[in-house]
């Protein structure tokens, strides 16, 4: 054997495979009660339609939102995994069509005070979960919250919700803006889309967007891009008091049709997001990184 081929066979050889991470996806508001559980929900039957094995992570710690919204109660949470010793496999719950969901509980806000055993029981669960699945999105609550602007921080992908109602629009410049002034953000590490949720018209989401991004370009080192719009569509509004996520319930819907379509770009443009995809066990890393250095 030549030099030349010794030398190729030791590089492949000794050359690691990239390991595999899921594309995590977090869904935020400035204001509250702007359909980002219904969004969220939605959009994760959507992705895996499309074939993504998905989980859906619920972050906000006060209402157990996708839980209602599925109708479905599940045994064990996050703090089951970093405190009783529940394996991943116990924490994930079956959803529809085969989506998974994993309650948070307390798991997320007890971060800052794990002990080392802890901390490896987590980062190895989580370094499992990016080998398991395609996406996870996760749904957090609103507003400029600590919790919530943390776990925006520590992200790749944001999907902004935004209503027409004037405060949350506010709201969401408000989130961008106290966003900007963490020294933990960095503004090129994430992408920020807002969705224009309850819209009369495309046209009118994209009149929210605009309005949007002029302050945050005049005003903030912060890039926005629009993803597209829902309308106001009262169907939503039955599908979460029959606790059947609408695409499902009812699919020709304006609404199941907008987020449908919404499902399917993010499923196309993963070309860019390929490169900034960190996976969960990363952002979980930088989260409790960022909430120690406090
Ligand atoms: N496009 C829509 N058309 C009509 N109603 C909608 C639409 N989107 C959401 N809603 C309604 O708004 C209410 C709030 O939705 P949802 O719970 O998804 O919001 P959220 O942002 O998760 O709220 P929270 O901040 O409390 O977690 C629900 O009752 C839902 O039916
Ligand atoms: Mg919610």
């Amino acid at each position: 054997m030549d030099q030349a081929t010794q030398l190729r066979n030791i590089i492949k050889s000794t050359t690691v495979q990239p390991r595999s991470v899921a594309r995590v996806i977090t869904v935020t508001s400035g204001k509250g009660g702007v359909g980002k559980s219904s969004i969220s929900v939605n959009l994760a039957i959507q992705l895996r339609k499309l074939g993504k094995r998905v989980v859906i992570m619920d972050a906000d710690f006060g209402l157990a939102n996708i839980e209602v919204m599925l109708g479905i109660r599940p045994q064990y949470n996050l703090a089951d995994l970093i405190f009783k010793g529940r394996n991943l496999r116990d924490i994930i719950t079956s959803g529809p069509e085969g989506i998974g969901f994993i309650s948070g509980g307390s798991g997320i806000q007890e971060l800052t005070n794990l002990t080392k055993d802890q901390l490896i029981k987590l980062s190895q669960s989580l370094y499992e979960l990016d080998q398991y699945v395609d996406v996870i999105i996760i749904d957090t609550g609103a507003g400029i919250a600590d919790s919530v602007l943390e776990f925006v921080a520590a992200s790749n992908e944001v999907l902004l919700v935004v209503t027409p109602e004037p405060t949350s629009i506010t709201d969401a410049y408000a989130l961008l803006k106290t966003l900007n002034k963490k020294t933990d953000f960095l503004a090129e590490n994430t992408l920020i889309k807002m969705i224009a949720n309850r819209v009369g018209s495309p046209t009118e989401g994209k009149e929210i967007f605009d309005k949007l991004n002029v302050v945050v370009n005049k005003f903030l080192n912060i890039k926005v891009e629009f993803l597209g719009t829902i309308p106001q569509d009262n169907t939503i509004s039955r599908a979460v008091i029959q606790q059947n996520p609408v695409t499902l319930g009812y699919p020709n819907a304006p609404s199941s049709k907008a987020i449908t379509e919404l499902a399917m770009m993010l499923n196309n443009n993963t070309v860019i997001d390929q490169q900034s995809k960190k996976g969960i066990s990363t952002l979980f890393s930088n989260l409790i990184r960022a909430k120690r250095s406090k």
